[in-house]
């Protein structure tokens, strides 16, 4: 049965049994609006662990404008019955003040691979993600943690913060899934316009041809990926980038880590996507 927990105490009194019996527990956070790509990544907890607690909590203080965080779309009841569904243990979806209560003055700053493209697209964001994966980790005191690699600098963000802190669990990174024309699974495309939808996958689809011509070593390899996703109707482009996939270093030229990250806005809605190279 898979039990709904609200408070970090019932969390607590849920797992303590768990870990007393030495059983591995995984943690899938998420922020809710589950689509097929979280549902891969509890798979993945539940292929390599006892138990699995999958998080529901839209972080506020990842959220660069009210706005953002005000259109970010919340479905928790076809969430639950996902899970339930799904099999997983315990889903901890905790009103905010349980996460941040009345006093709360601590934020978690990873330097480094979090300062380039999404840290200077979106500036503290990743301080967000950072305090909130540290608590979430903290709560529930997991041994192992899924994330999508479609957030591929979150994860390098995370495994980074796990390494300096000296946190007691694993990250796994779970690969992207995609819809059938390649677009990303990603909870946000549900505010996509039917014409939106459709113009979208041409993200994907232009860093494809790109890391092909990057790989022939095409020096127009990268202008013609922006020129591609503009002209398919794209309104605006804040980075698509060659980098270094452990440091977010750019690059001239691929590597054996090189990814392709890129991030653009298309009908007021923002997409980002990764490939490796
Ligand atoms: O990737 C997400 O959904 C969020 O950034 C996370 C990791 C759940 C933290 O709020």
């Amino acid at each position: 049965m898979t039990q709904i927990v609200r408070k970090v105490s019932d969390l607590r009194a849920l797992v303590a049994p768990w870990q007393r019996a030495g059983q591995i527990v995984g943690l899938v956070p998420t922020m809710g609006a589950l689509h097929a790509g979280h549902l891969s990544l509890v798979r993945a907890a539940q292929a390599d662990c006892t138990r699995v607690i999958v998080t529901i909590f839209v972080n506020p203080k990842q959220f660069n404008t009210a706005s953002d965080l005000a259109k970010y779309p919340r479905t928790e009841a076809a969430d639950l019955a996902l899970l339930r569904q799904a099999g997983v243990d315990a889903v901890f979806s905790p009103p905010p003040e349980e996460v941040y209560p009345a006093g709360f003055a601590t934020t978690v700053s990873v330097a480094g691979v979090a300062g380039p493209l999404e840290g200077s697209s979106r500036p503290g964001h990743f301080e967000g993600v950072a305090t909130v994966v540290a608590k979430l980790f903290g709560m529930s005191r997991a041994d192992r943690a899924y994330f999508g690699q479609k957030d591929w600098q979150q994860l390098q963000v995370v495994r980074r913060m796990v390494a300096d802190l000296n946190l007691p669990i694993a990250v796994v990174g779970c690969e992207t899934l995609r819809e059938a024309d390649g677009l990303a699974m990603s909870s946000r495309n549900t505010r996509l316009s039917p014409r939106a939808r459709a113009i979208a996958p041409a993200l994907y689809a232009a860093m494809t041809r790109a890391v092909g011509d990057l790989r022939a070593g095409d020096p127009a390899a990268m202008q013609r990926c922006y020129d591609a996703v503009l002209a398919a109707g794209f309104d605006s482009i804040d980075y698509i980038d060659l980098r270094d996939g452990d440091t977010l270093q750019p690059l001239s030229a691929p590597n054996s880590s090189a990814r392709l990250l890129a991030a653009a806005w298309l009908d007021g809605v923002r997409l980002i996507d990764n490939i490796p190279v």
